[in-house]
């Protein structure tokens, strides 16, 4: 039998596209570490390559340095070819260098992921209302395109045509500088040597990406290196004019603070263009706060009386008070629904918090 798809590279993105594939398509794995291939089988995310079966589409989903190996050593006739490297430049480079059949190959790159990796944090529903970047060369075919815009479809994406070049700009803004702000973030905690109890879920948000893999991070932002490097100088710039105006404060309170109100204000603006849902921006919501014990079923509980009073929660965030018996949870919900979802939780029994 021919395969529908073989995955290479059995981790966090390529068990997660065999996981949301499941029933749509007959789905070969392989890794050259047998471990991850078992974990993604017995996940459900296919059934391991004998590494002669044919199949109709590979997608290569190891790290970035490797795709031009892997995809070398595998291609034959009748089969088209893509990868999902948070790169595309320099992969693209690496395809051309190898001498690979460039027509029979589109790059591409699922905006979803996690800052934990290997096939155990993979999950079937990762990519549903992302974006994928579908990464077409100059030379790539209108059936290598087509055959994973359907891979991205199928996982419920929603796929974007782009340049590499337009990729890795936009990503150098999107993912790579917000990555390096929140690890000199985090870097600045531990190099303080302070406790850190105080830390609410405001230091969570800005830290939370630090978590992540430093060993692939480095091969990304080295392969992105000339597109990140301008950002990070200029993040350099905004936080050395803050730290100036800072200096000048902690002297003369009566300085000027205009410099710090730029950063936040201008701060304010970038934050309120970040999308938090596909066409919506975070100022579409507000935040309905019900404080909870710290015991089982109270989240399922409020969301079920949200449900039977027709609210339309649009995300949950959960706030635990450490040492504290209680927690917040905080309900995202449109504007418009606000009062009535207030009311209705109160009249259900919740603590609902603030005015
Ligand atoms: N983690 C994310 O958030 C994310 C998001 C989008 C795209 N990506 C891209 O997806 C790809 C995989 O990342 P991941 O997060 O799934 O990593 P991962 O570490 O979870 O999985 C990578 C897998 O590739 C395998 N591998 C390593 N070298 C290989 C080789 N030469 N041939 C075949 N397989 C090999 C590893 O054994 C591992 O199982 C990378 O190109 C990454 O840039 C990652």
């Amino acid at each position: 039998v021919t395969a529908d798809l073989l995955v290479v590279g059995t981790g966090l993105i390529g068990t997660s596209v065999g996981l949301a594939l499941r029933g749509q398509y007959d789905v070969v794995l392989d890794d050259p570490d047998a471990e991850a291939v078992g974990v993604a089988v017995a996940r459900g995310a296919g059934r391991p390559w004998d590494g002669g079966e044919p199949f109709r589409h590979c997608l290569v989903a190891a790290p970035p340095s490797a795709v031009a190996g892997v995809l070398s050593g595998l291609m034959r006739q009748g089969a088209t070819y893509s990868h999902v490297a948070s790169v595309q430049r320099t992969v693209q480079a690496d395809l051309a260098t190898a001498g690979v059949p460039l027509a029979d190959v589109c790059g591409s790159h699922p905006m979803a992921g996690k800052e934990l990796s290997g096939p155990a944090a993979a999950a079937g529903g990762l990519f549903v209302g992302r974006p994928w970047v579908l990464c077409p060369s100059a030379e790539t075919s209108a059936g290598a395109l087509a055959a994973v815009r359907e891979v991205a479809e199928r996982c419920g994406a929603e796929p974007v045509v782009l340049t590499a070049e337009q990729h890795d700009a936009a990503v150098a803004l999107v993912s790579h500088l917000p990555q390096v702000a929140a690890s000199a973030v985090a870097a600045v905690l531990d190099s303080s040597g302070r406790p850190l109890q105080l830390a609410g879920p405001g230091l969570q948000d800005t830290t939370r990406i630090a978590a992540s893999d430093p060993v692939l991070w480095v091969e990304l932002l080295r392969q992105n290196a000339a597109a990140v490097a301008p950002l990070v100088r200029q993040l350099a710039e905004e936080l050395d004019v803050v730290a100036g105006a800072l200096d000048e404060l902690a002297i003369t309170p009566a300085a000027d603070p205009a410099p710090v109100e730029s950063l936040l204000r201008r701060g304010g603006a970038g934050r309120r263009r970040v999308p938090r849902k596909r066409g919506e921006l975070d100022r579409d919501f507000v935040v309905v706060p019900v404080s909870v014990t710290d015991e089982p079923g109270q989240l399922a509980g409020v969301l079920v009386s949200a449900a039977q009073a027709g609210v339309n929660v649009e995300d949950v965030r959960v706030e635990h008070l450490p040492g504290r018996p209680t927690g917040v949870i905080e309900l995202l919900v449109h504007p418009s629904s606000r009062e009535h979802a207030r009311a209705a939780l109160s009249q259900a029994g919740w603590d609902v918090v603030g005015g």
